[in-house]
């Protein structure tokens, strides 16, 4: 179908914009049907979007977020000192989606047995995997997307029985009330649960990258083990405008606009092309080099780096764990920027022709051992 791609600081403005673009019919049912399933915020406009949105940032306060990162760092703790231990060959990108379902997991209150959570790990990256592409991997996400919901119906249903820990995201979800003041159906309550955890789990991605990146950038590892806080944010910040994941957004046209000279008639779909704007050379100036220093003593504009959306992330559709997606993947670059490790042979290439893409061999670390032993 014809659609108007946009790009930059001012193409996210527009994008934006909900005076002038709206989401209810944008997503493309591949997308729903895998990554976020039916009647979620994502497909939510105006008040109804506002009030849900509302609902997830009241969860995502710093107080919580700080929970959540100590859970993960101590997780991290544990996670690489088995490594050490162990002194066998580790996947880092399937060892952080374990460790980050389970931090996830009991963070929103869910309560999912030990025996359980490698699966539900497993179902959750299959939906993120499966999102954009054809065949098998759509299949197996669909079918991970049913496994996935009705497991978190069932804990919607304990939830609403008292059974969700006092002030859990769980809690939250179960009691929200919409706009005409009714519960939300258990199947959609299940849907914003999963809008939680997955892509928690889905920060495995990142990790991957970020390994890689410790890898390609040497002199990085060392700075970050003796800078501070700004050289860590700095870091994460360029793993994540470097890290291509989700290529683009989609809304569509509420009336007849006129952009930058282009005419975009009214239910045009409008794509916000996040990697190209994310590696735009007037933005970033040598968008392909990895320099964390574009970063330092400066927090990036709200349209300007925009891996998770842009605009506010109260009143917009930008990324709800944005915030949570920072503190962890700094715990866990703490924790990798700890170790020394020796790269077995694998194939570190980064297929470009699949969404969401990560280096093929989820980063094999051997013989790891601490830093400084
Ligand atoms: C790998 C890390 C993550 C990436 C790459 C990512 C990316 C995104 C993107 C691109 C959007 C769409 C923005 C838009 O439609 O304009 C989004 C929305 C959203 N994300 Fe994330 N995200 C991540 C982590 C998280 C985490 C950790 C959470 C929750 C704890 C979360 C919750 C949400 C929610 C609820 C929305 C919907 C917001 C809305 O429609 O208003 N995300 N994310």
């Amino acid at each position: 179908m014809p659609a108007t791609v946009v790009v930059g600081p001012e193409g996210a403005e527009l994008f934006y914009d909900e005076a002038r673009l709206r989401r209810a019919d944008a997503l493309p049912g591949p997308v729903r049907h895998t990554l976020f399933g039916d009647g979620g915020v994502q497909t939510l406009d105006d008040e109804d979007h506002r009030r849900r949105k509302a609902m997830f940032m009241a969860v995502v306060t710093p107080a919580s977020v700080g929970e959540l990162a100590a859970l993960t760092a101590a997780g991290w703790e544990a996670t690489t000192a088995r490594w050490c231990q162990e002194g066998r060959p580790v996947v880092v990108f399937d060892e952080a989606r374990d460790l980050l379902c389970r931090c996830a997991a009991a963070w929103v209150g869910l309560e999912v047995g030990d025996d359980e959570l490698p699966a539900l790990a497993r179902d959750l990256a299959t939906r993120v995997d499966g999102f954009g592409s054809p065949g098998p991997a759509h299949l197996r996400a669909r079918l991970a997307r049913h496994r996935t919901e009705r497991r978190m119906e069932a804990e919607v249903e304990r939830a609403r029985r008292g059974g969700a820990p006092d002030g859990s995201p769980l809690a939250a979800v179960a009691a929200h009330r919409d706009a005409d003041g009714a519960l939300l159906p258990a199947r959609v309550a299940a849907v914003e649960v999963v809008n939680l955890v997955r892509p928690t789990t889905a920060i495995a991605w990142y990790v991957a990258f970020a390994t890689l990146a410790l890898h390609q950038h040497p002199g990085w590892v060392d700075q970050l083990r003796t800078g501070g806080h700004d050289l860590l944010r700095a870091f994460v910040h360029e793993v994540r405008r470097t890290t291509p994941f989700a290529p683009f957004l989609g809304a569509r046209a509420r009336r007849d606009l006129t952009w930058h000279d282009h005419d975009i008639p009214e239910g045009r779909l409008v794509l916000l092309d996040v990697h190209g704007s994310n590696h735009l050379g007037r933005t970033w100036g040598d968008p392909e080099a990895f320099r964390p220093e574009r970063f330092l003593g400066r927090e990036p504009g709200p349209f300007e780096l925009i891996p998770q959306g842009g605009g506010s992330h109260d009143l917009g559709h930008r990324c709800a764990g944005e915030r949570v997606t920072i503190a962890l993947l700094e715990a866990a670059v703490v924790a990798l920027v700890g170790l020394a490790w020796h790269l077995p042979p694998q194939d570190l290439r980064v297929p470009l022709r699949r969404m969401p893409t990560r280096p093929r061999s989820g980063m094999v670390l051997d013989r790891v051992r601490p830093a400084r032993a």
